[in-house]
């Protein structure tokens, strides 16, 4: 009982430390032009960005000024004829919240747990990830291989699934490759991708999806970061790398501007600093590098590339350094909106319905993403993909996984018939 105690007090003292850095920070929705909420994305951390309903070429974003900057940026926002409005008074509070609602479920879920086995009622750390995988392709041998695909910057092993009835060598098999928590807040993405492995593998709800597909999944692309945004910031976005000059102050690459396409063409992304530094060199990082060399190892096959990301309900698609289409637009927009009517089915009434389209006519220029890289390689059907946040943001109360992780498979099912229809 002593020792439980203890340990209370001490996860009590680590969170209080932990979220000192956001205490008084501010989040205000803000809307404006799409090019000057792009802008800004140098200089103060957008936590989300969306269309406004009513006007073209217009986004809502949201926000984050600390108590410092706070004033100054009101001031530029009237200046620049920006509307906006406070939505959080203290991001620190809310961190906080969260960790008891998470320390809460990690304990009921732990108590309830036998063996290795993981479950959608809270979130789980990349060991626990990694262990899980590796029971997986223990007990189901004929159909998951785990690889190590690389050690993270700081030396973790990043691991991926191959699903296969036929051990990755038939040929005409198409694969669809998904990854998830290359940005390491976002952390309803792994449950997501573990929940694709669970259905396809443990539950088999669907055979057809792995007699006629083959699958690669990679639940946790970004550790480092991952376990950075536990323990030290839960607003944590990029790797933790320190191959870059300024690094001593400004650690880490956002990786999905890190791929090799358009890189190193926009300012803003040149500067450490901020939160969408593009790194040093195109695939400087491990980690970026796992996702390309699984991708261009499956280059004949790779029909589907879904990157999983939080939050906002959109299927974006290419490309994303200009507002035009690849070849096949069409294709893209279709598959898409199968997905996204699938999803839409099962949705909470509360959550906004999804948007597919083109990344930079929905949102704003971006160079350097998986997606891009990942269609200008030659995968037809690359996307995106902004799970649900609902009025949460990055910090989705662990009660919403199981929605979330059940009504994106269905999307993702759909996503992979369109894909057996087309390329199978
Ligand atoms: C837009 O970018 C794509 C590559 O992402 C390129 O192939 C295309 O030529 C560009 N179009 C224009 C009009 O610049």
């Amino acid at each position: 009982m002593a020792r439980l105690v203890l340990c209370f007090l001490f996860f009590v003292a680590v969170a209080q430390g932990r979220h000192e850095k956001y205490e008084g920070h501010q989040l205000y929705q803000i809307s404006g032009p799409a090019q000057e909420i792009a802008a800004l994305e140098a200089h103060i951390d957008i936590i989300s960005a969306k269309p406004t309903r009513s006007e073209i070429a217009q986004l809502q974003a949201l926000v984050r000024l600390s108590p410092e900057e706070k004033l100054q940026w009101l001031q530029y926002f009237d200046e620049k004829q920006m509307s906006y409005t406070k939505v959080a008074d203290n991001l620190a509070e809310l961190l906080r919240k969260e960790d008891v609602q998470i320390q809460a479920t990690r304990a009921s879920a732990s108590a309830k747990r036998s063996g290795r086995t993981i479950g959608w009622e809270t979130y789980y750390r990349h060991q626990e990830i990694n262990d899980h995988l590796d029971e997986l392709a223990a007990q189901y041998p004929n159909l998951v291989t785990v690889i190590n695909a690389a050690l993270s910057y700081e030396g973790r092993q990043i691991k991926y699934v191959r699903i296969s009835t036929t051990r990755f060598e038939d040929m005409r098999k198409p694969v669809i490759v998904i990854d998830a928590a290359i940005h390491a807040r976002e952390w309803v993405t792994p449950p997501v991708a573990l929940y694709i492995i669970h259905q396809l593998v443990v539950k088999i709800v669907d055979e057809a999806l792995t007699d006629s597909l083959d699958w690669v999944i990679i639940p946790v692309a970004n550790p480092d970061g991952y376990e950075y945004s536990f323990d030290e910031d839960r607003l944590w976005r990029k790797t933790r790398s320190k191959s870059h000059e300024g690094a001593d102050e400004c650690p880490g690459v956002d990786g999905n501007r890190n791929f090799d396409h358009y890189w190193g063409t926009v300012a803003n992304s040149a500067n450490p600093c901020t939160i969408v530094y593009e790194g040093p060199t195109p695939f400087s990082e491990p980690e970026t590098r796992v996702i390309r060399d699984v991708v261009n190892q499956n280059l004949n096959r790779a029909a589907m590339y879904i990157s999983l990301h939080s939050y906002g309900n959109m299927f974006l698609y290419a490309w994303g350094n200009n507002a035009t289409l690849p070849s096949n637009g069409l294709a893209l927009h279709l598959a898409g909106v199968t997905m996204a009517t699938a999803i839409d089915a099962l949705a909470l009434d509360k959550a906004n319905r999804y948007i597919v389209g083109n990344a930079a006519q929905v949102l704003y220029f971006t160079t350097g993403t998986s997606r891009d890289w990942t269609r200008a390689v030659g995968v037809p059907l690359t996307y995106t993909m902004e799970l649900p946040g609902y009025e949460y943001m990055f910090e989705v109360p662990p009660e919403y996984i199981e929605q979330i992780v059940t009504e994106t498979w269905a999307g993702v099912a759909a996503g992979a018939h369109y894909v057996r229809s087309v390329y199978g």
